[in-house]
């Protein structure tokens, strides 16, 4: 997307704190067509959801200190780093000195006209996006999210063959987080018997990067990395939020994909990783409590300003003969199905044996539909960089 004035997308902005003249700026912003006020919450701690998970290209914050709202900087940061534009009012030259040696993007004294407050918008959500893209030595991994707000529906089946196909047959270099914290599984699935797990990555002292990373994942056969979840439950609060947001930053300059296996709940760790999913697969499955439990995550997602475009929905299990059709369950989300995987005797055959099905019977219909998953992935990621390529060109 340009930011040229050509081809105007609106930014997406949330709104924190309070100062002189805030309400007034907020009434002029919610009117303006350059930008997508997300959502205001006087209080950070109010806000955590939204600015976790509403792919955020800015975020606002009014203070009436005198000096920098360093807690609130830091509350902001847990969440979000999308860049942050201080608001204050009347004399303010001590905040303006100490914001410059932080990571804040500008400060404005309050009144101004909205269009100059547009304008740094725009100038902010620019420089976000072009820091986004040098980050990771020109390398900028898509991650890919399994989530189910169900058990047992196939998350972990899914993510690992996804990923094994993406490494095996598609020659990407990709990486498996297992964010099942608590009873993840995805290295048993993969026969894997990891010395290393998140936990131990999360807990080593010093600044996360690559090759640091590179010390804690294990190597499977299809060339898949993976970082495995804890291997005590109690072990995956050490996990938090921040620590996910670093991971996946890294991740992203190392890997061309990073597929994330999940538990079936909206926790702290998941929140963090939607604000940075580039995809989110939600699996589906032919029974009433899965469709019941789906629909509430919709309206979970909504309430996030989670951008609907990015999730996808696959039926799995789709061949089952339960009384209830692909149509049923399609007019019942409101959405359509993007793929299905057919139940197939392979797939437990493949986890008991802990090698995944897309490489133990790669010609069972479940691997040929896994494979089809991860061409229809790629392509569509191809279609989106052309069009954003051809924007450029024509601006
Ligand atoms: N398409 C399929 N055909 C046959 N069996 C399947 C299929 N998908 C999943 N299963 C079986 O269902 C079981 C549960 O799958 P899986 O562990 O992937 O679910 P999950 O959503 O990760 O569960 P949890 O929420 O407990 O992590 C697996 O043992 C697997 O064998
Ligand atoms: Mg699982």
């Amino acid at each position: 997307m340009s930011d040229n004035g050509y081809n105007r997308d609106p930014v997406r902005i949330f709104v924190t704190g309070n100062c002189d003249g805030l309400e007034p700026l907020k009434d002029a912003l919610d009117q303006h067509d350059d930008v997508d006020v997300v959502g205001f919450s006087e209080h950070v701690a109010d806000a955590y959801a939204p600015l976790a998970g509403g792919h955020l290209q800015v975020v606002l914050h009014g203070t009436r200190d005198a000096h920098l709202p360093v807690h609130d900087i830091a509350s902001i940061r847990e969440h979000t780093q999308a860049p942050l534009i201080l608001l204050a009012s009347g004399e303010s030259s001590q905040l303006l000195n100490e914001a410059l040696d932080t990571d804040v993007a500008d400060v404005l004294l309050l009144p101004q006209l909205a269009d100059n407050v547009v304008f740094a918008i725009r100038k902010a959500a620019h420089a976000g996006r072009r820091l986004e893209a040098e980050g990771g030595h020109g390398r900028r991994g898509r991650i890919l999210t399994v989530f189910s707000p169900k058990g047992g529906t196939g998350k972990t089946v899914t993510a690992t063959n996804l990923a094994t196909a993406f490494a095996k047959y598609q020659k990407k270099r990709t990486l498996l987080i297992d964010l099942d914290l608590q009873f993840g599984d995805a290295a048993i699935m993969l026969g894997l018997e990891p010395e290393k797990t998140i936990y131990d990555l999360v807990v080593a002292p010093g600044e996360l990067d690559s090759e640091k990373l590179a010390g804690y994942t294990t190597r499977h056969s299809s060339g898949v990395d993976v970082l495995p979840a804890p291997l005590r439950p109690e072990d995956a609060e050490l996990v938090t939020e921040a620590k996910i947001n670093r991971l996946l930053e890294v991740a992203r300059g190392s890997y061309d994909l990073i597929v994330v296996d999940t538990s079936p709940f909206f926790h702290g760790p998941m929140l963090a990783t939607l604000d940075r999913t580039d995809e989110l697969l939600v699996l589906c499955g032919l029974d009433v409590p899965t469709l019941k439990n789906v629909k509430l995550a919709q309206h979970t997602l909504d309430l996030l300003s989670f951008p609907a475009s990015r999730v996808r929905f696959i039926l799995n299990r789709s061949n089952s003969k339960v009384g209830m059709k692909r149509s049923e369950v399609e007019s019942a989300l409101g959405v359509k199905m993007s793929f299905e995987m057919p139940s197939d005797r392979a797939v437990p055959l493949s986890v008991n044996r802990g090698t995944p099905a897309v490489v133990a019977d790669a010609g069972c219909d479940f691997s040929r539909s896994i494979r089809e998953i991860a061409k229809g992935l790629l392509a569509r990621e191809q279609e989106k960089k052309r069009r954003r390529f051809g924007a450029l060109a024509r601006a």
